[in-house]
């Protein structure tokens, strides 16, 4: 991608007019996931999920939409319902306070197993969801969080959220390491 263009995407971005998510540069804004979540990602409890840093790397509200998108291009191809996919991937973590702060204040409640049942409460208050949604929502961290899934989806979702934090921690690499070098080995 030659200079120019990345300089337009990058303006794009900051116009609102470009969403890409971890891991590629395609505007999601063109494709058929993004009618299935416009209205959540417009909300005010889905917008402040910027604030909160997630998996060291990203922001939360990009790690929603990343797992939001993946799960919705997996149901998709496995024939499953990734409507709800997207939308219960885009609300599977909506918690709004510092992760690492939480588990400073109640070290004997595991945030792992706790923020699914906090996520699907600020969900529920949001939208109506379906039980798929719900189940996806409330199960994410099977099997951290005890119930079985009951839905081939909430299986998914499982398997996407990791897949996600693994992407959001290593593709940034590359670039934190060409940083470190420019800025401590040779002080530019
Ligand atoms: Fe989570
Ligand atoms: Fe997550």
């Amino acid at each position: 991608m030659t200079k120019a263009r990345k300089a337009e995407i990058a303006k794009l971005i900051e116009q609102g007019k470009w969403i890409h998510v971890t891991g590629s540069r395609k505007n999601i804004m063109q494709t058929e996931f993004y009618p299935v979540v416009r209205d959540l990602l417009r909300s005010d409890a889905v917008q402040e999920l910027s604030a909160f840093t997630h998996h060291k790397m990203t922001t939360r509200y990009q790690h929603c939409l990343n797992v939001s998108y993946y799960n919705f291009k997996l149901c998709k191809m496995l024939h499953l319902d990734a409507d709800s996919a997207a939308r219960a991937g885009l609300l599977h973590d909506l918690y709004h306070y510092d992760t690492a702060k939480y588990t400073r204040s109640f070290p004997a409640v595991r945030h792992s197993r706790n923020h699914p049942e906090v996520a699907l409460r600020a969900a529920e208050k949001l939208i109506d969801m379906n039980d798929r949604e719900r189940d996806m929502i409330g199960k994410h961290m099977w099997p951290v969080t005890v119930p079985r899934p009951k839905y081939a989806e909430t299986y998914v979702i499982t398997v996407v959220d990791k897949y996600c934090a693994v992407i959001e921690y290593l593709l940034p690499q590359p670039a934190r390491l060409r940083r470190y070098v420019r800025e401590k080995l040779f002080r530019q």
